[in-house]
């Protein structure tokens, strides 16, 4: 029983995984980042893990940017990087704070996308 049930389980979690509502409480932002997130209206334009109108964050910290690149691109996005996206305002008026660490908190969702 147990040999038989153990690869299943294996199977029935990376099934989860790949779904996208498991993932989305795994990469839920912490309180303190979804509440900048929504102050700075980021989320009217991005989800987690999921393309909105912008890439999704978990898709952005696959590029493997440090937090200062991504700090510069929330100011002075660069449109070519994503191809078949329309172009994000800059977003200026975010507080260099508040972009920090956001920046840090998307560079945080590519280690457990990594593992994969
Ligand atoms: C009006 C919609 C909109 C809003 C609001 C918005 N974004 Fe974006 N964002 C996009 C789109 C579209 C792209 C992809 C095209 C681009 O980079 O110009 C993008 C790209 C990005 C990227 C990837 C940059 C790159 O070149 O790889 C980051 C990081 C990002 N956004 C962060 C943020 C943050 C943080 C906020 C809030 C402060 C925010 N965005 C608000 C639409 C938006």
């Amino acid at each position: 029983m147990n040999k038989t049930l153990l690869p299943l389980l294996g199977l029935v979690a990376a099934l989860f995984v790949g779904t996208d509502a498991s993932a989305q409480s795994k990469t839920d932002p912490p309180a303190e980042i979804k509440a900048l997130l929504e102050k700075n209206i980021c989320l009217t334009c991005h989800k987690v893990n999921e393309r909105l109108v912008g890439p999704a964050y978990t898709d952005v910290a696959k590029k493997k940017y440090k937090p200062e690149q991504i700090v510069e691109l929330i100011y002075k996005p660069k449109p070519s990087n994503w191809p078949g996206y329309p172009p994000m305002a800059p977003m200026t008026q975010v507080p260099k704070e508040d972009a920090m660490k956001i920046a840090k908190w998307i560079v945080s969702l590519n280690a457990p996308a990594k593992k994969k």
